[in-house]
C-alpha cells in the first residue's frame, strides 16, 4: 500500500521506517530541509536502536523517501499520517499547531479523498477538529471530496520505538465511521501475526485512550516512589515490597522500579496536558495532580541526599554523574532528573564530571562549554579525583561496578544511587556510604 506520513519524528520515522521494512511504500513529508537532505543519505536524526539500519535498507530498496514537498507526500497516497508534535503551549495543554498545519495543507492541495490517521497524542477531539478544518478548506476551494479523519495512537517507547513498532500489544483505531474499517486491517496486517491487534473504537475514546495508558503507567511510578519514600521512613526495603506486589497479576512487575522520577517527552507533557483537558470540563483530577507533584518532588530526591549527607554545603565539591538521559538507550534529555540535579549542585556552587553512553552530544547542546562541567570520556575518568558519585539513569554498563575501585579514588566515599543498582549490603561491605531510594542500608 502507498502511504505518507507528515513528521519524521520518533513516530513518524519508526513508523515510516517499519511499514517500508514490511513491504509498504511510504513517502515522509519533513519542514526540515536539513533534516530530510540527512534521512535521504541514510542517516537518522535520532539514536533510535535498529531505526538508521531500516532506514538505509528500505532507501536501497526505493520503499521509503524523504521530501519537504507537502504537495508532492499529498498527492502521493491516499492514505496520510500525521505524526508531528504537539509540545506543551502556555496553558499546559498540547499546541496543535503542527497537527493543522498539516490538516490546512491537506486542504488547500488535495486533489481526490484521503484518509487522514492522527498519530500525534492530541486531546480528545482533535480528529473531530481535523475533519472540520479539512472540510472548511475544501470548501473555500468549491471541493467536495470524502475525508476520513482517524485516530491512531502510538505507543512505542524510546530505546525499543523499532522493537514495539514492529511487535506491538495493540493497534487503536478510533474511528467514527466504522465503514471501511477493512483498510486499517489490511495496512496493520503484517504488525499483528498471531492474532488480530486491532482495537476499534471511536475517536474520542481513542484519544483518550492515549492519555489514559501514559497516566496509568506515570501514576504507578508515582506510587511506588510515594512507597519507597514510606519504607526509607519505617525501615522497610522497597525492592522487596516491589517483590511482594509485583507477584500479584492484577499488579505485575513492570513500571514499579523506584527511582528519581520519569522524564521524556511524554508523561509530564501528557499528565500535563490531561489535566488541563479536565480543567476545561470542569473536572478537578485530584489524582493526576498527585502523581505530578510526587514526581516533581522525586526528581530533587538525590540533591536532598546529597545535601543531608553534606550538611547543606556541596560548595567546591566535584560530583561524578552516570547517566544524563532519561532513561536508557536513548540520547534524549527531556525533562530527565539529570538536569534537576546538574541545575541543583551548580546554583549550589558544585562541580560536575558526568558521563552518558549517548548523552553527550544533547549535554553540550543543552548546556555549552561551562567550568562547572566535564563531560568525561568514561564512568571511570567521571570518578577521578570526584567527591561522590551519583547515578542517574540505569545503563547496563552502569550495573557492574568496582567497589574498591570506587573507594579509591572517590574522595568521600559516598554513592548516591538514583535507580538503585547495587545491593546495599555489597556497597556497605566495600566501605562506601550509600543512599539508594527506598532501601535500608
Ligand atoms: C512512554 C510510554 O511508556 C510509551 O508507551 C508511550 O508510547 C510513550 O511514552 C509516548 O507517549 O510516546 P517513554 O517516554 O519512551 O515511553 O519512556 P518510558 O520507558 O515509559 O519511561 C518513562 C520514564 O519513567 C523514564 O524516566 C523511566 O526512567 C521512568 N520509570 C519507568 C521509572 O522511574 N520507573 C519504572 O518502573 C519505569
Amino acid at each position: 500500500m502507498k502511504i505518507t506520513i507528515f513528521g519524521t519524528g520518533y513516530v513518524g520515522l519508526t513508523q515510516a521506517a517499519c511499514f517500508a521494512e514490511v513491504g509498504h511504500s511510504v513517502c515522509c513529508v519533513d519542514i526540515d530541509s536539513a533534516r530530510v537532505s540527512r534521512l535521504n543519505a541514510g542517516h537518522s536524526p535520532i539514536f533510535e536502536p535498529g531505526l538508521e539500519a531500516l532506514i538505509q535498507t528500505n532507501l536501497a530498496a526505493k520503499r521509503i523517501s524523504f521530501t519537504v514537498d507537502a504537495t508532492q507526500g499529498i498527492d502521493y497516497a491516499e492514505i496520510i499520517f500525521i505524526a508531528v508534535g504537539t509540545p506543551p503551549g502556555e496553558d499546559g495543554g498540547a499546541d496543535l499547531k503542527q497537527v493543522f498545519s498539516v490538516a490546512d495543507a491537506i486542504a488547500a492541495y488535495a486533489t481526490s479523498a484521503k484518509i487522514i490517521i492522527n498519530k500525534s497524542t492530541s486531546p480528545v477531539g482533535t480528529a473531530q477538529r481535523i475533519k472540520a478544518r479539512v472540510n472548511e478548506g475544501l470548501a473555500r476551494r468549491h471541493l467536495a471530496l470524502d475525508m476520513r479523519v482517524v485516530s491512531n495512537p502510538e505507543f512505542l517507547k524510546e530505546g525499543s520505538a523499532v522493537e514495539d513498532c514492529m511487535r506491538p500489544e495493540r493497534i487503536i483505531i478510533g474511528i467514527d465511521d466504522q465503514a471501511g474499517i477493512d483498510i486499517f486491517r489490511e495496512l496493520y496486517k503484517p504488525f499483528s501475526r498471531n492474532h488480530d491487534k486491532l482495537i476499534v473504537m471511536d475517536s474520542r475514546s481513542a484519544e483518550l485512550t492515549k492519555y489514559a495508558a501514559n497516566s496509568m503507567l506515570a501514576t504507578k511510578i508515582s506510587f511506588i516512589n510515594e512507597m519507597a519514600n514510606l519504607a526509607e521512613r519505617l525501615g522497610a526495603d522497597i525492592e522487596m515490597v516491589r517483590k511482594g506486589i509485583g507477584s500479584d497479576s492484577r499488579i505485575g512487575y513492570d513500571f514499579i522500579y523506584a527511582g528519581c522520577g520519569y522524564g521524556g517527552s511524554c508523561f509530564p507533557k501528557d499528565i500535563q496536558a490531561l489535566r488541563r483537558t479536565a480543567a476545561e470540563v470542569g473536572y478537578e483530577p485530584h489524582l493526576l495532580d498527585a502523581v505530578e507533584a510526587v514526581n516533581h518532588k522525586q526528581k530533587h530526591k538525590l540533591f536532598e541526599n546529597i545535601s543531608k549527607h553534606y550538611h547543606d554545603d556541596v560548595s567546591g565539591k566535584t560530583f561524578a554523574v552516570w547517566g544524563l538521559s532519561f532513561k536508557p538507550n536513548t540520547d534524549d534529555m527531556r525533562e530527565a532528573p539529570s538536569r534537576v540535579l546538574l541545575e541543583s549542585l551548580w546554583n549550589a556552587g558544585a562541580r560536575v564530571q558526568a558521563y552518558d553512553p549517548e548523552a553527550m552530544n544533547e549535554a553540550r547542546r543543552i548546556y555549552g562549554e561551562r567550568s562547572d562541567l566535564v563531560l568525561a570520556g568514561s564512568k571511570e575518568s567521571a570518578v577521578e579525583k570526584a567527591h561522590a558519585l551519583v547515578i542517574l539513569t540505569e545503563w547496563r554498563n552502569f550495573r557492574i561496578a568496582d567497589f574498591d575501585e570506587l573507594k579509591a579514588k572517590l574522595i568521600d566515599q559516598v554513592i548516591f544511587d538514583g535507580r538503585n543498582l547495587f545491593e546495599p549490603s555489597r556497597v556497605k561491605q566495600a566501605g562506601l556510604s550509600y543512599y539508594p531510594i527506598g532501601r535500608t542500608v
